[in-house]
């Protein structure tokens, strides 16, 4: 949730920190905000919504250029408001009289510490939890150097948090702090050098230092301490960052979720690399015993990741035999679980990051289980945290909506379902053969086909209204239901349930009239008979019906054809595109923010 840049060196300043921010803004844009401290002058510019009207406060303040240029430091910040209502005097940085603040996360404390403050004379201008940060600071440093000043703050907060602090009190030093909530130092050496010095970068995730930086620092918890221009080389593990900018960019498509979606036929293929061939199924990542270790399995997650996971239980329990439960994050934590030693426990998250996630992966590492993450970012606080992990390989994803993460944790619990199923000797030869020809031919289904995506735009227009929308499958076309709904409501706003399609009997097909609109997912190759019985008691009601199947169903109004796949998991990819399609064309007819809907961040970072 939320984004921090923060930057030493000699370039503009207001240009390198909007450019940040611009790249770490699909995580939060309820408003922006950046300070820049330089000849002893700390300027702040903050702004409700978008990153466009920082751009223009700033312009508004007619300074000039001199003022951004030459030697100095700055810290930005994009918010997704948490603690306080998303106005200007709630948006970061936050100042006291010489010193300014960003904050990813959250100062659960943050009541005391404002109390005790405040009985000091403090005044505080916001509602947020950050600004207790800095007055505290400030407060130490009456008596202390500012280092010890900070040191003494962060060990007064609790929570979660990625901080940088700038202070007149140390002109040519970034105070940082993390703690469960990600923060990066980079570095481009090329510029660098050890005693002249060059650029110090910061940034609470990969995406904003892209073609910045070649060297960087991932901060782990408990991290806490300063730095300047000269100071890189003395921090610990320092790794070598290879990303490249192409693969953050739109390259021609409308949005990035448009993009993301064409990337899945790609995407799969690195997904599958080294560990589906002709030849057999192969995890390297996980060493022979790991399938002998735990009788039963227990998957977390949160949103999309959720779905994926429950698409996981039918995979692994059908091929493998494996009993699987499947948590919701957040209700997991505090539901006292019953976890059993011999027990695997899966958390899977694009972003490595949720803390809802987070939080059930450590009780659930706490409680002796063996922990593995089903993850996309490599070094992400759950890659790090868990026992094993397997990356899903996705690349970058910067809609909000969540599409090719999607994807790709479906493929990797499909790979582990089936290799699980080898080792316990529930799947022979002839069905590994089998299932290898599915996953082929099943990253193949997600191509899209330029006829397809027409025929979806011109059908956009017959969905922009009705009081609702229902998604119905069964077995893993139910997950696959909720996933489509939530896409729909995620970037329309339209109101839309996944339902197993046996289940609307019993209450929700009371909602169905012309109004309302029922996507029906049709496999040929799984319940097919069931299915339709199921979506002609719908018809019965005279509820509006789109079918998505490769056969004739003359009763739907609208038929979307998939091609006649052997296997339901191609016709599940298949499924999957076409509904990631509709959601974004319904969306664009709405005229919404595809890539940035509103109340939403791309990684949530707080419970
Ligand atoms: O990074 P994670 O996979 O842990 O994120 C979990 C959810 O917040 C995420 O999947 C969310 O539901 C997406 N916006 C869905 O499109």
């Amino acid at each position: 949730m939320c984004g921090i840049i923060g930057y030493i060196g000699n370039q503009n300043k207001k240009e390198t920190i909007i450019n940040g921010l611009r790249e770490l803004e699909y995580r939060g844009y309820d408003s922006a905000g950046m300070a820049i401290l330089q000849n002893d002058d700390l300027k702040v510019f903050r702004a409700v919504g978008k990153l466009t009207n920082l751009e223009s406060t700033i312009i508004n303040a007619k300074l000039h250029d001199e003022v951004f240029c030459g030697y100095g430091l700055a810290i930005g910040h994009t918010r997704w408001a948490t603690h306080g209502s998303p106005t200007e005097i709630n948006a970061h940085p936050h100042i006291g009289t010489q010193s300014a603040l960003v904050h990813n996360g959250i100062i659960e404390n943050y009541k005391e510490l404002k109390q005790e403050l405040e009985s000091q004379g403090v005044v505080f201008s916001s509602q947020t939890d950050t600004e207790v940060i800095v007055h505290l600071f400030e407060s130490y440093a009456k008596n202390y150097t500012a280092q010890e000043a900070f040191s003494k703050t962060i060990q007064r907060l609790i929570g979660s948090y990625a901080i940088l602090l700038i202070t007149k009190l140390e002109p040519n030093k970034i105070f940082y702090a993390k703690q469960h909530s990600p923060l990066m130092i980079g570095v481009c050496s090329k510029q660098h050098d050890e005693h002249k010095g060059g650029a110090i970068f910061f940034a609470s995730s990969d995406a904003a230092l892209i073609g910045l930086v070649d060297k960087v620092v991932y901060l782990q918890d408990g991290n806490c301490g300063e730095i300047d221009m000269y100071g890189f080389q003395n921090l610990h593990n320092i790794q070598p960052f290879y990303a490249n900018k192409i693969s953050a960019q739109k390259e021609g498509y409308r949005f990035f979720m448009e993009k993301e979606i064409y990337e899945q036929e790609s995407i799969l293929l690195e997904t599958m690399m080294g560990r589906v061939s002709e030849d057999g199924i192969i995890l390297d990542e996980l060493d022979s015993d790991f399938f002998e270790r735990f009788r039963s399995i227990a998957i977390c997650a949160c949103g999309t990741s959720h779905h994926s996971a429950l698409v996981g239980k039918y995979l692994i329990e059908r091929k493998a035999r494996v009993r699987v439960t499947t948590h919701i994050a957040s209700e997991f934590r505090y539901a006292k679980p019953v976890l059993e030693k011999d027990e695997l426990f899966i958390a899977i998250s694009q972003s490595g990051e949720t803390a809802d996630t987070l939080q059930a992966l450590k009780l659930a590492k706490d409680e002796g289980l063996i922990t593995l993450a089903i993850c996309n970012v490599d070094n992400s606080a759950m890659v790090r945290l868990a026992d094993y992990s397997l990356l899903t390989r996705a690349g970058i994803e910067k809609g909000v909506a969540s599409t090719k993460a999607f994807a790709t944790q479906v493929m990797v619990l499909w790979i582990f379902s089936v290799l699980l199923g080898i080792k316990r000797k529930r799947i022979n030869e002839i069905g590994i053969k089998s299932e290898i020809k599915a996953m082929l031919n099943a990253q193949k289904a997600t191509k899209v086909q330029a006829q397809i995506h027409d025929k979806i735009k011109r059908l956009s227009r017959r969905y922009l209204h009705g009081h609702g929308f229902f998604f119905i499958g069964r077995d893993i076309f139910y997950p696959l239901a909720l996933e489509g709904a939530l896409k729909l409501k995620e970037i329309s706003y339209l109101h839309a349930e996944g339902y197993p399609s046996g289940e609307m009997k019993h209450g929700p097909i009371a909602l169905a009239d012309s109004e309302l609109f029922t996507l029906a997912l049709m496999p040929k190759n799984l319940l097919y008979n069931k299915n339709k019985s199921n979506v002609e008691e719908i018809i019965a009601r005279d509820s509006t019906i789109c079918a998505i199947t490769p056969l004739d169903f003359d009763l739907a109004d609208d038929v979307v054809k998939i091609p006649n796949y052997q296997s339901y998991m191609e016709e599940f990819f298949a499924m999957m595109v076409i509904l990631q399609l509709l959601a974004l064309e319904i969306a664009v007819r709405l005229n919404r923010d595809v890539d940035m809907p509103r109340n939403l961040a791309k990684s949530v970072t707080v419970e």
